[in-house]
């Protein structure tokens, strides 16, 4: 039997801090409105020319550690990643050789907040075809570079920060490990939640009158995507648990994509799950896109808050739309 189980975990927030109060500075907004609106009290921003690579790589190290493995033993990287470090070659490229990992195969995979779970399946495929037997998945972000720090770009710069998480999917004989995964999308709203520039489409792909015109910034329609989400996010998660022959009642720790306070209570309330039920450290970091469910358990992990055998859940939501869930016996 290849059962595929999260093995280690780790995560890295760059140091600096952005808090409200310092939005306040650049756009009109509050801290009040920003907490009111999206639990959101501070997010991290990276340093200039620091990448979701490099972000990856103290996340990696930590998840490593955790699993007991050094670099040698792992056999395929997947990076998730919607802000990659550069068009081309991909993040997964540059960890491999900035890590010293072998030759192995690295892999991009660029499926926004569900990021993390899309890769998920992907690990989880390979270990059970008994393919590989430890795969590194990372979810790492920089998305403070795409925020239009303006009144322009207002109610989606208070939304976004930066981060990494890394987790170690690994092989076991055991009975335990992910149960299924079920990926979702819908390219109609595409341009609900875009960064359309630069774009092969253009020649050039992106010129100083496109930048003018702030098509090289994240754009969010907030109320699109809350409405979707709030669907979304149940749907898929009961699509899991049916999956599997569970309830909501049978969910030890579910740890959603961190994409809003509102979002999560709404799905949690509408789940009918308890407080403790469901993990939110959105406060600190604000939306980190596909790093914010790595990021989550690797915290959760450290908290105590994950015991053998217990059903763990992730979901997600976001651009694209993309959305996605992943039914764990820990
Ligand atoms: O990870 C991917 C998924 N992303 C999400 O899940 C995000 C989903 N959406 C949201 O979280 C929310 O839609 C936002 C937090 C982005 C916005 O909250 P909202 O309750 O939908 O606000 P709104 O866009 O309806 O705006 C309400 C008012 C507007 O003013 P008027 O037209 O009522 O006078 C906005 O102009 O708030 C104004 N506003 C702001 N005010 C202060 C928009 N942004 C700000 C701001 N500060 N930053």
């Amino acid at each position: 039997m290849n059962n595929a189980i999260i093995s280690g975990t780790g995560f890295h927030l760059p140091e600096n801090v952005v808090t409200n109060f310092d939005l306040e500075k650049l756009m009109d907004t509050t801290d009040e409105w920003i907490q009111e609106r999206t639990g959101i009290i501070e997010r991290r921003y990276v340093k200039d020319g620091v990448g979701p690579a490099g972000l990856a790589i103290p996340a990696t190290e930590m998840a490593l550690k955790d699993a007991g493995l050094t670099v040698s033993d792992i056999e395929l990287i997947i990076f998730a990643t919607s802000t990659p470090d550069y068009y081309a070659p991909g993040s997964a490229c540059i960890l491999q050789h900035e890590m010293g990992f072998k030759n192995i195969g690295a892999l991009d995979i660029r499926v926004q907040c569900s990021g993390f779970v899309y890769g998920l399946s992907i690990a989880h495929q390979y270990i059970k075809t008994g393919m590989y037997k430890h795969i590194l998945l990372i979810g790492a972000e920089v998305q403070s570079t795409a925020m239009d720090l303006t009144n322009r770009g207002r109610d989606t710069a208070i939304i976004f920060g930066d981060g990494a998480g890394a987790v170690v999917v690994s092989a076991t004989d055991e009975d335990r490990g992910i149960l299924s995964t079920h990926l979702h999308s819908d390219g109609a709203f595409l341009k609900e939640l875009w960064c359309e520039l630069p774009s092969s489409k253009m020649r050039p792909r992106i010129s100083q009158e496109m930048m003018d015109e702030g098509r090289h910034f994240l754009f969010m329609n907030g109320k699109e995507v809350f409405r979707n989400a709030v669907t979304k996010f149940p749907e898929v998660i009961m699509e899991g648990l049916s999956a599997n022959g569970l309830t909501p009642e049978d969910v030890n720790l579910l740890i959603p994509h961190q994409a809003n306070t509102r979002i999560t209570e709404m799905v949690r309330r509408r789940m009918k799950l308890s407080e403790e039920a469901v993990y939110s450290n959105i406060h600190k970091y604000g939306n980190t896109t596909a790093a914010s469910i790595p990021i989550a358990l690797a915290e959760a992990m450290r908290e105590d808050l994950i015991n053998p055998n217990d059903i763990i859940v992730f979901a997600s939501f976001g651009s694209g739309f993309t959305w996605a869930s992943a039914i764990i016996k820990w």
